[in-house]
Protein backbone atom coordinates (compact mmCIF):
# COMPACT_ATOMS: atom_id res chain seq x y z
CA UNK A 1 0.00 0.00 0.00
CA UNK A 2 1.29 3.37 -0.34
CA UNK A 3 0.92 6.42 2.00
CA UNK A 4 0.65 9.77 0.10
CA UNK A 5 0.62 12.93 2.15
CA UNK A 6 0.80 14.98 -1.17
CA UNK A 7 -2.08 15.84 -3.59
CA UNK A 8 0.54 16.22 -6.53
CA UNK A 9 1.82 12.51 -5.68
CA UNK A 10 -2.05 11.17 -5.40
CA UNK A 11 -2.85 13.04 -8.47
CA UNK A 12 0.51 11.21 -10.37
CA UNK A 13 -0.26 7.60 -9.25
CA UNK A 14 -3.95 7.60 -10.25
CA UNK A 15 -3.93 9.02 -12.79
CA UNK A 16 -1.52 6.08 -14.23
CA UNK A 17 -4.37 4.24 -12.90
CA UNK A 18 -6.49 5.82 -14.73
CA UNK A 19 -4.92 6.02 -17.85
CA UNK A 20 -4.63 2.00 -18.04
CA UNK A 21 -8.49 2.14 -17.78
CA UNK A 22 -9.08 1.00 -14.16
CA UNK A 23 -11.86 1.39 -11.97
CA UNK A 24 -10.99 3.55 -8.76
CA UNK A 25 -13.01 2.84 -5.15
CA UNK A 26 -12.69 5.61 -2.84
CA UNK A 27 -13.48 5.06 0.92
CA UNK A 28 -13.69 8.17 3.17
CA UNK A 29 -12.50 8.08 6.89
CA UNK A 30 -11.29 10.27 9.63
CA UNK A 31 -9.23 7.33 11.23
CA UNK A 32 -9.59 4.96 14.64
CA UNK A 33 -10.87 2.18 11.78
CA UNK A 34 -12.83 -0.20 13.53
CA UNK A 35 -14.65 -3.32 11.49
CA UNK A 36 -17.64 -0.76 10.10
CA UNK A 37 -14.77 0.75 8.55
CA UNK A 38 -13.28 -2.30 7.23
CA UNK A 39 -16.81 -3.76 5.50
CA UNK A 40 -16.63 -0.72 3.32
CA UNK A 41 -12.95 -1.60 2.28
CA UNK A 42 -13.79 -4.83 1.65
CA UNK A 43 -16.43 -3.78 -0.27
CA UNK A 44 -14.53 -1.56 -2.79
CA UNK A 45 -12.22 -4.07 -3.11
CA UNK A 46 -14.73 -6.65 -4.19
CA UNK A 47 -15.88 -3.91 -6.24
CA UNK A 48 -12.85 -1.96 -8.15
CA UNK A 49 -9.50 -2.41 -9.58
CA UNK A 50 -7.71 0.53 -7.30
CA UNK A 51 -8.93 0.96 -3.43
CA UNK A 52 -8.48 4.06 -2.36
CA UNK A 53 -8.77 4.86 1.75
CA UNK A 54 -8.44 8.65 2.70
CA UNK A 55 -7.64 9.36 6.41
CA UNK A 56 -8.77 12.89 7.25
CA UNK A 57 -9.69 14.30 10.72
CA UNK A 58 -11.62 17.03 9.33
CA UNK A 59 -11.67 20.20 11.28
CA UNK A 60 -14.33 21.96 9.21
CA UNK A 61 -17.01 19.13 10.18
CA UNK A 62 -16.52 19.78 13.94
CA UNK A 63 -18.39 22.62 16.18
CA UNK A 64 -17.03 24.89 18.48
CA UNK A 65 -16.86 22.78 21.66
CA UNK A 66 -16.89 19.68 19.82
CA UNK A 67 -14.29 17.05 19.89
CA UNK A 68 -11.73 17.57 17.61
CA UNK A 69 -8.85 17.55 19.61
CA UNK A 70 -9.97 14.20 21.31
CA UNK A 71 -10.96 12.40 18.62
CA UNK A 72 -8.63 9.65 18.22
CA UNK A 73 -5.48 9.31 15.95
CA UNK A 74 -4.19 5.74 15.91
CA UNK A 75 -2.20 6.09 12.51
CA UNK A 76 0.13 3.45 12.37
CA UNK A 77 -2.67 0.72 13.44
CA UNK A 78 -4.86 2.32 10.95
CA UNK A 79 -1.90 1.86 8.13
CA UNK A 80 -1.35 -1.92 9.15
CA UNK A 81 -5.17 -2.82 8.72
CA UNK A 82 -5.47 -0.90 5.40
CA UNK A 83 -2.92 -2.99 4.37
CA UNK A 84 -4.16 -6.15 5.85
CA UNK A 85 -7.83 -5.50 3.95
CA UNK A 86 -6.10 -5.10 0.91
CA UNK A 87 -6.24 -1.42 0.19
CA UNK A 88 -4.14 -0.05 -2.60
CA UNK A 89 -3.21 3.90 -1.62
CA UNK A 90 -3.79 5.46 1.90
CA UNK A 91 -4.13 9.46 1.46
CA UNK A 92 -3.83 11.13 4.35
CA UNK A 93 -2.88 14.93 3.84
CA UNK A 94 -2.34 17.36 6.16
CA UNK A 95 -4.81 20.05 6.94
CA UNK A 96 -2.82 23.11 5.15
CA UNK A 97 -2.62 20.88 2.28
CA UNK A 98 -6.77 20.70 2.06
CA UNK A 99 -6.99 24.05 3.60
CA UNK A 100 -4.36 26.07 2.49
CA UNK A 101 -5.78 29.33 3.17
CA UNK A 102 -7.42 28.26 6.26
CA UNK A 103 -11.53 27.67 7.21
CA UNK A 104 -12.52 31.10 6.94
CA UNK A 105 -11.39 31.60 3.43
CA UNK A 106 -12.80 28.07 2.03
CA UNK A 107 -15.66 28.08 -0.50
CA UNK A 108 -17.90 25.28 1.13
CA UNK A 109 -20.53 23.01 -0.25
CA UNK A 110 -24.00 23.76 1.22
CA UNK A 111 -26.74 21.06 0.76
CA UNK A 112 -29.97 22.43 1.67
CA UNK A 113 -33.23 20.25 2.91
CA UNK A 114 -31.08 17.11 3.55
CA UNK A 115 -28.58 18.81 5.64
CA UNK A 116 -31.26 19.99 7.76
CA UNK A 117 -32.62 18.65 10.77
CA UNK A 118 -31.91 15.78 12.83
CA UNK A 119 -27.76 16.03 13.22
CA UNK A 120 -28.18 19.21 11.33
CA UNK A 121 -29.89 20.91 13.98
CA UNK A 122 -28.17 19.76 16.80
CA UNK A 123 -24.37 20.04 15.08
CA UNK A 124 -24.87 23.43 12.82
CA UNK A 125 -22.59 23.70 10.11
CA UNK A 126 -21.44 19.76 10.93
CA UNK A 127 -22.86 18.92 7.23
CA UNK A 128 -21.34 21.86 5.05
CA UNK A 129 -17.82 20.67 6.86
CA UNK A 130 -18.52 17.40 5.55
CA UNK A 131 -19.79 17.69 1.48
CA UNK A 132 -16.94 20.21 1.16
CA UNK A 133 -14.72 17.93 2.36
CA UNK A 134 -16.03 14.52 0.67
CA UNK A 135 -16.35 16.93 -2.71
CA UNK A 136 -12.52 17.97 -2.25
CA UNK A 137 -11.99 14.34 -2.23
CA UNK A 138 -14.18 13.14 -5.21
CA UNK A 139 -12.33 16.25 -6.74
CA UNK A 140 -8.54 14.49 -6.03
CA UNK A 141 -9.77 10.74 -6.28
CA UNK A 142 -12.08 11.11 -9.10
CA UNK A 143 -13.49 7.83 -8.08
CA UNK A 144 -15.87 5.10 -10.23
CA UNK A 145 -17.33 4.59 -6.95
CA UNK A 146 -17.28 5.67 -3.60
CA UNK A 147 -18.78 3.83 -0.39
CA UNK A 148 -20.08 5.05 2.61
CA UNK A 149 -21.63 3.38 5.97
CA UNK A 150 -25.90 3.38 6.71
CA UNK A 151 -24.61 4.05 10.16
CA UNK A 152 -24.35 7.69 9.27
CA UNK A 153 -27.73 7.50 7.60
CA UNK A 154 -28.13 11.31 7.34
CA UNK A 155 -24.27 11.87 5.42
CA UNK A 156 -24.95 9.24 3.13
CA UNK A 157 -27.82 11.37 1.79
CA UNK A 158 -26.50 14.37 1.85
CA UNK A 159 -23.69 12.95 0.07
CA UNK A 160 -26.07 11.10 -2.40
CA UNK A 161 -27.61 14.31 -3.07
CA UNK A 162 -24.64 16.53 -3.81
CA UNK A 163 -23.18 13.95 -6.36
CA UNK A 164 -26.35 14.18 -8.01
CA UNK A 165 -26.79 17.58 -7.61
CA UNK A 166 -23.24 18.79 -9.02
CA UNK A 167 -23.36 15.98 -11.63
CA UNK A 168 -20.66 14.33 -10.69
CA UNK A 169 -19.86 10.84 -12.33
CA UNK A 170 -19.53 8.62 -8.95
CA UNK A 171 -21.55 5.50 -7.87
CA UNK A 172 -22.38 5.97 -4.57
CA UNK A 173 -23.05 2.82 -2.36
CA UNK A 174 -24.11 2.16 1.30
CA UNK A 175 -23.14 -0.53 3.21
CA UNK A 176 -25.00 -1.93 6.19
CA UNK A 177 -24.39 -0.77 9.92
CA UNK A 178 -21.64 -3.18 11.78
CA UNK A 179 -22.49 -4.05 15.17
CA UNK A 180 -20.99 -5.25 18.33
CA UNK A 181 -22.19 -8.34 19.51
CA UNK A 182 -24.37 -7.03 21.78
CA UNK A 183 -26.15 -4.72 19.20
CA UNK A 184 -24.15 -1.60 19.56
CA UNK A 185 -22.94 0.24 16.47
CA UNK A 186 -19.61 0.43 16.26
CA UNK A 187 -17.70 3.94 16.14
CA UNK A 188 -14.98 5.50 17.26
CA UNK A 189 -16.97 7.57 19.51
CA UNK A 190 -17.47 4.36 21.36
CA UNK A 191 -13.82 4.58 22.80
CA UNK A 192 -15.00 7.69 24.81
CA UNK A 193 -17.28 5.27 27.12
CA UNK A 194 -16.48 4.26 30.39
CA UNK A 195 -16.47 0.53 31.28
CA UNK A 196 -20.43 0.98 32.85
CA UNK A 197 -21.61 3.58 30.16
CA UNK A 198 -20.10 0.89 27.53
CA UNK A 199 -22.56 -1.28 29.21
CA UNK A 200 -25.60 1.06 29.07
CA UNK A 201 -25.09 1.91 25.46
CA UNK A 202 -26.30 -1.03 23.54
CA UNK A 203 -30.00 -0.22 25.44
CA UNK A 204 -30.25 2.71 22.35
CA UNK A 205 -29.92 -0.44 19.66
CA UNK A 206 -32.52 -2.19 22.08
CA UNK A 207 -34.44 0.71 22.10
CA UNK A 208 -34.93 0.98 18.24
CA UNK A 209 -35.51 -2.39 17.97
CA UNK A 210 -38.39 -2.56 20.07
CA UNK A 211 -40.07 0.71 18.87
CA UNK A 212 -39.26 -0.69 15.19
CA UNK A 213 -41.54 -4.13 16.25
CA UNK A 214 -44.43 -2.13 17.72
CA UNK A 215 -44.64 0.53 14.10
CA UNK A 216 -44.48 -2.30 12.51
CA UNK A 217 -47.64 -3.42 14.72
CA UNK A 218 -49.29 -1.01 13.88
CA UNK A 219 -49.11 1.13 17.22
CA UNK A 220 -49.34 4.68 16.51
CA UNK A 221 -45.94 6.89 15.28
CA UNK A 222 -46.72 9.57 17.90
CA UNK A 223 -47.16 7.14 21.07
CA UNK A 224 -43.93 5.19 20.11
CA UNK A 225 -41.70 8.13 19.38
CA UNK A 226 -42.83 9.15 22.92
CA UNK A 227 -42.48 5.72 24.70
CA UNK A 228 -39.09 5.52 23.66
CA UNK A 229 -37.72 9.20 24.90
CA UNK A 230 -39.09 7.57 28.05
CA UNK A 231 -37.53 4.69 27.26
CA UNK A 232 -33.80 6.01 26.21
CA UNK A 233 -34.11 8.66 29.39
CA UNK A 234 -34.77 5.83 31.74
CA UNK A 235 -31.62 4.00 30.41
CA UNK A 236 -29.11 7.15 31.15
CA UNK A 237 -29.57 8.88 27.69
CA UNK A 238 -29.93 12.35 26.75
CA UNK A 239 -31.70 12.26 23.80
CA UNK A 240 -30.49 14.55 20.85
CA UNK A 241 -33.56 13.23 18.79
CA UNK A 242 -35.65 10.42 17.58
CA UNK A 243 -37.58 10.65 14.29
CA UNK A 244 -39.26 8.56 12.34
CA UNK A 245 -38.68 9.95 8.48
CA UNK A 246 -39.00 8.31 4.94
CA UNK A 247 -36.21 6.38 3.21
CA UNK A 248 -35.14 10.28 1.86
CA UNK A 249 -35.67 11.52 4.96
CA UNK A 250 -38.92 13.44 4.24
CA UNK A 251 -41.75 13.61 6.59
CA UNK A 252 -44.05 9.81 6.99
CA UNK A 253 -47.41 10.00 5.33
CA UNK A 254 -50.24 7.35 5.87
CA UNK A 255 -48.99 6.28 2.49
CA UNK A 256 -44.92 5.68 3.26
CA UNK A 257 -44.12 2.17 3.70
CA UNK A 258 -40.36 2.12 3.91
CA UNK A 259 -39.50 4.37 6.88
CA UNK A 260 -36.37 4.43 9.03
CA UNK A 261 -36.14 5.34 12.38
CA UNK A 262 -33.42 7.58 13.63
CA UNK A 263 -31.66 8.13 17.14
CA UNK A 264 -28.86 10.46 18.30
CA UNK A 265 -28.59 10.17 22.64
CA UNK A 266 -25.76 11.67 24.92
CA UNK A 267 -24.36 8.98 27.20
CA UNK A 268 -21.25 10.35 29.63
CA UNK A 269 -19.33 12.46 27.12
CA UNK A 270 -20.33 10.74 23.72
CA UNK A 271 -22.70 10.98 21.43
CA UNK A 272 -24.31 8.15 19.74
CA UNK A 273 -26.16 8.00 16.48
CA UNK A 274 -27.80 5.08 15.02
CA UNK A 275 -30.97 4.11 12.58
CA UNK A 276 -33.42 0.67 12.09
CA UNK A 277 -35.92 0.68 9.03
CA UNK A 278 -38.75 0.02 9.41
CA UNK A 279 -41.90 -1.48 7.47
CA UNK A 280 -44.69 0.50 8.07
CA UNK A 281 -48.02 -1.72 7.93
P1 LIG B 1 -15.82 8.18 9.94
O1 LIG B 1 -16.66 8.46 11.13
O2 LIG B 1 -14.39 7.77 10.13
O3 LIG B 1 -16.55 7.10 9.07
C1 LIG B 1 -16.03 6.73 7.82
C2 LIG B 1 -17.06 5.87 7.12
O4 LIG B 1 -17.26 4.67 7.88
C3 LIG B 1 -18.45 6.57 7.02
O5 LIG B 1 -19.00 6.33 5.73
C4 LIG B 1 -19.24 5.87 8.11
O6 LIG B 1 -20.64 5.86 7.86
C5 LIG B 1 -18.65 4.47 8.06
N1 LIG B 1 -18.91 3.75 9.32
C6 LIG B 1 -18.57 4.13 10.57
N2 LIG B 1 -19.02 3.23 11.49
C7 LIG B 1 -19.66 2.27 10.80
C8 LIG B 1 -20.34 1.06 11.15
N3 LIG B 1 -20.46 0.67 12.43
N4 LIG B 1 -20.88 0.31 10.17
C9 LIG B 1 -20.77 0.70 8.87
N5 LIG B 1 -20.14 1.83 8.46
C10 LIG B 1 -19.58 2.60 9.40
O7 LIG B 1 -17.98 9.63 8.47
C11 LIG B 1 -16.87 10.14 8.49
O8 LIG B 1 -15.76 9.50 9.00
C12 LIG B 1 -16.60 11.53 7.94
O9 LIG B 1 -17.74 12.33 8.11
C13 LIG B 1 -16.16 11.52 6.46
C14 LIG B 1 -17.23 10.95 5.53
C15 LIG B 1 -14.85 10.74 6.29
C16 LIG B 1 -15.89 13.01 6.00
O10 LIG B 1 -14.93 13.60 6.81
Amino acid sequence: MHTLRDISELRHTLREHRLRGQRIALVPTMGNLHAGHLALVARARANADVVVASLFVNPMQFGPGEDLDAYPRTFEADQAQLTEAGCDVLFSPTISALYPNGLAAQTRVHVPEMGEGLCGSSRPGHFDGVSTVVSMLFNLVQPDVAFFGQKDYQQLAVIRKLASDLHMPIEIIGVPIVRAEDGLALSSRNGYLSQEERAIAPALYQTLCKLRDALEGGESVERVLHGGHTALYDAGFTPDYLELRDTMLGPVTPSTRHAVLLAAAHLGPARLIDNLSVQLP
